[in-house]
């Protein structure tokens, strides 16, 4: 799994984040990864990524939270999760024996709060950095979301960086008219990585009572369905920055996978896809090695952005 000697290399590194393959569980799809014991062992992952974490606990939003739709799920959790006490008082002693590198996903209300949290998660033993999820109404800006400006995203990513020291990805949202100012914001603002998609905004409807299927009316669609929309973010956004790129949105299966690094992206994160298949993070390494051994690709680093039209588009383009 992964790890068989002599097999090609599946190691790769996020700037100063070394991991032992390119696949990762994403936030809130994991749980803070004991709910997975005795299904998965979670050494085999490169890392892990925990459920979105804030200074004072949250409830999250009314139910119905999820919806299913054509090829996807529609999620309004709310980023309901336990705050920061309880998670380092009780969730971090298990986190520290994982044996994968553990990455904690941070939001808040406001600049101040996503500087408050990262302060504090920044030094702990156990977390090798933090994911900053972005896609979080701006309290203070009217409530658009700091995910949607590029002057917003650099003055919160600045923040997040002055107060943290460890590695920071930070986590772009697809609701956005055009991504590349964005990521560039965050790469100018001290990002280490950046990781892509979150999920898109959408609907359902209810026909027969004419009401909303979500609580909260609107949720983040996630799944196969958004798979064509983050591949072309992370092809977009790899070309645009310095920094790696980490693909994420409707990975299924090890083809997905190498979908997104042949992108560009540098490394994977499986979100609802744990939802149909709690193992598939183990299938997906054990396809990526096979599919190297099989292409004779000796490094999936070398794997990394090797689209081959990409060239050619470009130049058409210009
Ligand atoms: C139920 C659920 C909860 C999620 N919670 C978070 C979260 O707390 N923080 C975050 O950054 N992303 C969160 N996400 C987004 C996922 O990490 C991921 O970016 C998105 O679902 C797209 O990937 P997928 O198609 O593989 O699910 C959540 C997604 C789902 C389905």
């Amino acid at each position: 799994m992964g790890s068989k000697k002599d097999g090609p290399r599946l190691s790769v590194e996020l700037g100063p984040l070394k991991l032992k393959n390119p696949v990762m569980a994403a936030s809130g799809t994991f749980g803070y990864g004991e709910e997975y014991t005795g299904i998965i062992p979670l050494k085999s992952l490169g890392a892990l990524i925990t459920k979105g974490l804030s200074l004072k606990p949250r409830k999250g939003n009314p139910p119905p939270r999820l919806a299913e739709t054509p090829a996807g799920m529609l999620n309004a959790i709310g980023l309901e999760n336990v705050g920061i006490r309880a998670f380092l008082d009780e969730k971090m002693p298990f986190l520290r024996k994982a044996g994968c590198p553990v990455l904690v996903n941070i939001f808040g209300a406001t600049e101040d709060e996503y500087a408050e949290i990262a302060r504090r998660l920044s030094e702990v033993e156990g977390i090798a950095g933090l994911e900053v999820n972005i896609s979080c109404p701006n309290l203070k800006a009217g409530g658009s979301l700091f995910a949607a400006e590029p002057k917003s995203v650099f003055q919160v990513v600045s923040k997040v960086r002055q107060a943290a020291s460890c590695f920071l990805m930070v986590k772009l949202s697809p609701n956005v008219g055009d991504i590349v100012p964005v990521a560039l914001a965050a790469e100018e603002a001290g990002a280490d990585a950046l990781s892509l998609i979150n999920t898109l905004t959408g609907m359902a409807i209810d026909i027969k009572t004419r009401t909303p299927i979500l609580g909260n009316i609107t949720g983040g669609l996630s799944g196969p369905a958004i798979k064509p929309v983050g591949l072309r973010m992370v092809w977009q956004t790899s070309q645009a920055v310095r920094i790696p790129v980490v693909g994420v949105g409707g990975i299924l299966s090890a083809e997905d996978a190498l979908e997104y690094i042949i992108a560009g992206a540098s490394a994977v994160q499986v979100g609802s896809g744990h939802f149909v298949d709690p193992r598939v993070g183990s299938r997906i390494i054990d396809g990526i090695q096979e599919y190297l051994k099989t292409q004779g690709i000796p490094d999936v680093a070398s794997l990394v952005g090797s689209l081959r039209a990409g060239q050619d588009l470009r130049k058409s383009e210009a």
